[in-house]
């Protein structure tokens, strides 16, 4: 089987190293090529039975759901979520729509889209500002948490004037913070140990969630990384089935990862990333891979292999 690894056109250090990685990995089972996601894509992609989708930069608004569009279009199957799926996991407002409509917990919120300011609200302050479709903390800061109406003005116009996309408004909710992996072994969804992100080491005067500085910009150092999350056993299984029904309703494949915090018994969905990022030992999911007792090899490989019985093609 030729398997066609599809990745965006320019890489970054990260990617670069993913991509060397994802091509091992696959390399042990398949015969692999690597396919940027360019003008060539639609005639380079044809001479391969299946692709591993790990492309998330086909332009501003759409980012990763035109190589599955795409495919779908050529008839090639691939790893990873639909375009509509993708779709629905863009817009962090659409994304928290679907879940609520599906009695999933996420934080109460509305969207102010650009020419429009904040409407009237009954959310409690502290709230939470960020842009609608971003991702990597974009747009994430210690000024992001608003305590009144006129902070909250300022940051929306500023992330109106620097996205020029709507910003999401919503509770801060004020607690322990997971991250969720999801795999697709067997036909079924399997929740990866839950990965527990412990801000409260962070040094005094820093924001305690994270924002663009904390995640990207040398504070890592700080954060205990705890696996499995120090949950008790009800909450831990709430969370189990939350994440699963929410990978389920949103119409995700193979992989996803969910970024959940937890507050007075109740568990909050913020953010649902239906491309994470594999990259060995620094990616979320492959922490968590590997506190399930899986080498960054298998978890490639289980990806793989679980698009390709998904299609019922032989492997
Ligand atoms: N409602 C909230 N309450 C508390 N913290 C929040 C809330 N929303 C976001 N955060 C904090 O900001 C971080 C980034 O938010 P979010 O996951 O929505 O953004 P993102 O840029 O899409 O993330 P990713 O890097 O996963 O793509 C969260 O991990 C969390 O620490
Ligand atoms: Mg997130």
């Amino acid at each position: 089987m030729k398997v066609a690894i599809v990745c965006d056109d320019k890489l970054d250090e990260h990617k670069e190293g993913m991509l060397d990685a994802v091509k091992n990995a696959l390399e042990k089972k398949f015969e692999v090529g690597v396919v940027p996601f360019d003008e060539n894509f639609m005639e380079n992609i044809k001479n391969y039975d299946i692709a591993f989708n790990m492309a998330t930069s086909g332009g501003k608004d759409g980012r990763q759901l035109h190589v599955p569009a795409v495919l779908d279009l050529l008839g090639i199957p691939y790893t990873a979520a639909p375009a509509l799926s993708h779709a629905l996991c863009i817009d962090k407002g659409v994304t928290k729509s679907v879940l609520l409509s599906h009695g999933i917990n996420t934080a109460r919120f509305f969207v102010v889209y650009p020419g429009e300011d904040v409407p009237e609200h009954d959310l409690n302050f502290p709230l939470i500002a960020k842009p609608l479709r971003e991702g990597s903390s974009k747009g994430l800061k210690k000024e992001s948490v608003c305590y009144n109406n006129r902070e909250l003005g300022n940051m929306v116009k500023w992330i109106h004037e620097s996205f020029h996309e709507g910003a999401l408004v919503e509770e801060f909710i004020d607690g322990t913070e997971v991250t969720v992996g999801l795999l697709e072994r067997g036909g079924s969804v399997k929740v990866l140990p839950l990965l527990e992100i412990d801000f409260s080491e962070l040094p005094e005067g820093v924001e305690k969630f994270y924002s663009d500085k904390v995640k990207n910009h040398g504070y890592d150092r700080y954060i205990n990384y705890i696996i499995p999350a120090r949950l008790d056993k009800g909450m831990y299984k709430k969370i189990e089935e939350a994440a699963k029904r929410a990978f389920k309703v949103l119409g995700l494949r193979d992989y996803a990862r969910m970024d959940i915090r937890i507050k007075d018994r109740n568990y909050y969905i913020l953010d649902v990333n239906s491309l994470p990022l594999l990259v060995p030992g620094y990616s979320d999911i492959t922490k968590m891979a590997e506190a399930a007792g899986m080498k960054y090899d298998d978890l490639i490989l289980a990806i793989m292999n679980s698009a390709i019985k998904r299609y019922n093609l032989k492997g």
